[in-house]
């Protein structure tokens, strides 16, 4: 019988499956609710040492529907982090470690750009028990304007710095979130690495318009008739989260033996979640899937997700973590493996080559290459 639990810097969780932070740990009562229906760890909304700044509005969410409408298939926000007073925070990180001492409680955290600040946050969050922490340097809207999340996040020096603080306080494993507004994933990621973060989260949402309603000519959300670029999430990005993925996963396997990566981005199900361990994940968040299908939707994604290994022979998480990254190459690699397969199909007539029957696109392109020559 195959297993999920697994160790990730030293935490112990039940199985992979992590709530990402966002509105499934906003409070006390969801992040017990979330240990309740045995997700492997929170991650708490991310917090910040005054409140009193973050001002949110509302409506803050605007949504794209699948064409016959039934379907939630991307999703932004121009949500900010916590508005919830620091002291509250404290007092129910400490109040939730009492009721699950086993639960791995994870403090997102994000300030500004001063050492001071970063240090509090660290060591007043680690007083009340938490058990690791989830650098946000990737919020892509809102905080920026103070030089906080994505602002930070797509500065590698400053993220370095900024980790190298956080580090230098941390008595518990540090992940640095990172934005996928980026060109180059790999640049905040080595930096961050360097620092001595153990880890790294990837994605945070990317920065997006969801659309413009064509009666009121007004761009969605749109608070008092006006909006701003928000975040987008949910299925739409998986495959730009598992691009990132992969080359995070990459760059640790070359560069960083042993650091580990939280993968995220679109994470609706078991088979989602493999796909991210294939491609080199430790862990798995989910935060929009959460908002649209309940906290009780870990207990499918376990089933999944135990179905695959069981299928495969895979007994651990770690018996196939990575294993789809060998199968990454440059487009001239792919350009020689396939005239070295036709070459010898061509000295070997009669055999069926499986990918040729199974492309069924093969035929399509076959078919415009012959209509451009005509
Ligand atoms: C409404 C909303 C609020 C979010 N708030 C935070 C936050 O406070 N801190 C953070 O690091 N990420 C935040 N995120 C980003 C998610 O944690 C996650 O990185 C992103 O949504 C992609 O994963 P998903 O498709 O599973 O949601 C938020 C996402 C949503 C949809």
């Amino acid at each position: 019988m195959p297993t999920l639990a697994t160790t990730v810097d030293g935490l112990r969780m039940p199985n992979p499956f992590v709530i990402g932070s966002g509105p499934p740990g906003t409070n006390l009562s969801v992040i017990n609710r979330a240990f309740r229906e045995g997700w492997g760890a929170v991650i708490a909304k991310t917090v910040s040492l005054d409140s009193s700044k973050v001002v949110n509005v509302s409506p803050r969410y605007a949504k794209l529907h699948s064409t016959d409408g039934k379907e939630v298939i991307g999703w932004e926000n121009i949500e900010l982090i916590s508005d919830r007073p620091f002291s509250i925070w404290l007092d129910e990180f400490k109040r939730c470690k009492d009721a699950h001492p086993s639960g791995v409680l994870i403090a997102s955290i994000m300030e500004e750009y001063r050492k001071d600040s970063w240090v509090e946050i660290v060591e007043r969050c680690q007083d009340a028990g938490v058990d690791a922490f989830e650098l946000n340097f990737s919020c892509p809207h809102g905080l920026p304007e103070r030089k906080m999340g994505a602002a930070m996040g797509q500065d590698p020096d400053v993220l370095e710095e900024v980790s190298g603080w956080v580090m230098g306080a941390a008595k518990r494993p540090v992940w640095a979130k990172m934005t996928p507004n980026i060109t180059h994933i790999e640049d905040p990621s080595r930096a961050a690495l360097r620092a001595g973060c153990n880890g790294l989260s990837a994605i945070n949402t990317i920065r997006s318009v969801m659309g413009v309603n064509l009666d009121t000519l007004r761009p969605e959300p749109s608070v008092e008739g006006w909006t701003t670029p928000g975040g987008y999430s949910s299925r739409a990005v998986k495959p730009i989260a598992l691009r990132m993925v992969m080359e995070i996963s990459t760059l640790i396997r070359k560069e960083f033996p042993g650091r580990s990566l939280s993968g995220l981005g679109g994470i609706e199900s078991g088979e989602d979640a493999a796909q991210f361990i294939l491609l080199g994940a430790d862990t798995v968040q989910v935060c929009t899937g959460v908002m649209k299908f309940g906290y009780e939707c870990v207990r499918p994604m376990c089933d999944e997700l135990l179905a695959f290994m069981a299928k495969h022979g895979f007994e651990t998480l770690a018996d196939f973590k990575g294993k789809s990254l060998d199968y990454f190459t440059t487009h001239a690699d792919l350009v020689r493996r396939q005239a070295e397969r036709k070459a010898a199909q061509k000295a070997a007539p009669k055999k069926v080559v499986a990918s040729d029957a199974e492309w069924s696109g093969d035929e399509f392109v076959k078919q415009s290459d012959a209509l451009s020559r005509q």
